[in-house]
């Protein structure tokens, strides 16, 4: 049997007013799935997204459990799709296009199948929201199809600005990240210094213990520490030898640089960036610039950027220096634990040595600056 009218209007209610607060598609899909399955009283239900450029259709069962991805124009649903029609088969085994494979491999049984195209803005195809097996006796019936395709009608808009919303934040960490390959790129260190400070920034805020997504935006953020470098004359940055101390006050103010051009942003990684930026050459006992900030007065962000910053810049060749061995690094950081740097950090930093030196390896540098 069928929903009554009103119990079909709370039931859509209740599901889109929860759909409408989920940003992320990996979580979006398997909620609107549930919505799918309440609807129409299916066993299962899956949402597709498709992915226009590698011809494949892609859905999420669960938060947390791996997307699974299937060619785009193949089976019932790829039909759905590619013919932007919906279909009820109420006798999948003897429809033609269906695939039995994952029936043979899961030891599920689909016997009774219905598929809707999701349409944007654009009345282009998306996706597909698909429902299987039927509760009861009887298969999908035409009411069943017009109840699915009134709620996909409310959830079409959820999941675009969700991929859009993904988009943005895939295209912000880019940019972000290109940004800090042009500071270091007009010093002559290599693209990887940047690759590397960002490893190992995320490694330490790992063993530090902050969220998975601050370790996150760390990673994304620490690229940039240098981003002020690119207001510095190249004459100073790029000068072959020790600095005399008008040059040093000069390079000096790239924190402050690099902060006055980041500050201005809402954006979380940006925020994140412009504190990166300012406080990466703050020591921990107050003798660092712009600000002598001391201990705890320097985000976390700054302490664990200040480490891995030069952890790797003593391992690289400089225009004004050349690379040290790892022995003298060590030395330096043991004498700098509390001086320069966060004890916390440094006892991190040598109790996973092994984990700092694998992401040295893995992003070697392929030439050298000079
Ligand atoms: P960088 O080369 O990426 O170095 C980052 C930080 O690593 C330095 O911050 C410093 O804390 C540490 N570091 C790098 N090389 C040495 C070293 O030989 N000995 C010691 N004890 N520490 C080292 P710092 O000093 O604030 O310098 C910031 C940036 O200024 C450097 O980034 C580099 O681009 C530039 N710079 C610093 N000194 C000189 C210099 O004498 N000549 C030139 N051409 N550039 C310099
Ligand atoms: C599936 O359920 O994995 C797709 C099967 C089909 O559309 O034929
Ligand atoms: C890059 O930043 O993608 C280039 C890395 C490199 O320096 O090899
Ligand atoms: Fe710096
Ligand atoms: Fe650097």
């Amino acid at each position: 049997m069928g929903h009554k009218a009103d119990e079909l209007l709370a039931l859509i209610f209740k599901h889109v007013t929860k759909i409408a607060s989920i940003h992320d598609p990996d979580r979006l899909l398997p909620q609107v799935a549930e919505m799918g399955r309440d609807i129409v009283k299916a066993d299962r239900c899956s949402v597709w997204l498709l992915d226009q450029e590698n011809k494949t259709l892609r859905t999420k069962v669960a938060d947390g459990v791996d997307s699974i991805i299937i060619p785009a124009y193949s089976g019932i649903v790829g039909e759905a799709i590619r013919e932007g029609k919906s279909k009820i088969i109420n006798d999948v085994y003897s429809h033609q296009s269906f695939n039995r494979d994952v029936d043979d491999e899961t030891g599920y049984k689909t016997s009774t199948m219905m598929v809707i195209p999701v349409h944007n803005s654009n009345d282009e195809v998306v996706g597909a929201i698909q429902v299987i097996n039927k509760k009861g006796k009887n298969g999908f019936s035409k009411e069943d199809l017009k109840h699915l395709m009134l709620a996909s009608t409310y959830v079409a808009e959820s999941i675009e600005s969700s991929l859009l919303l993904q988009e943005i934040d895939a295209t912000q960490r880019e940019l972000v990240y290109i940004m800090g390959v042009t500071g270091e790129s007009r010093s002559k260190e290599t693209g990887n210094h940047v690759k590397r400070v960002a490893e190992y920034s995320r490694l330490l805020a790992e063993l530090y213990g902050l969220s998975k997504e601050e370790c996150n935006i760390l990673k994304d953020a620490s690229p940039m520490h240098d981003l002020g470098k690119i207001a510095i004359p190249d004459a100073v940055l790029n000068k072959p030898g020790r600095f005399n101390e008008e040059e040093r006050r000069i390079m000096d103010t790239h924190a402050e640089l690099g902060y006055n051009i980041l500050k201005g942003s809402e954006r979380t990684l940006l925020k994140a960036a412009s504190i990166v930026a300012y406080q990466h050459h703050e020591k921990y006992n107050g003798t660092g610039y712009p600000n002598q900030l001391k201990g705890e007065e320097i985000h976390i962000y700054g302490r664990i950027t200040a480490l891995a910053d030069v952890f790797d810049a003593l391992g690289s060749d400089r225009v004004y220096k050349k690379a040290w061995d790892d022995e003298r690094i060590f030395k330096l950081f043991r004498e700098e634990r509390g001086e320069h740097f966060d004890p916390k950090l440094i006892d991190l930093f040598f109790e996973n040595i092994d984990k700092f030196l694998e992401i040295r390896a893995q992003f070697k540098d392929t030439y050298h600056g000079e």
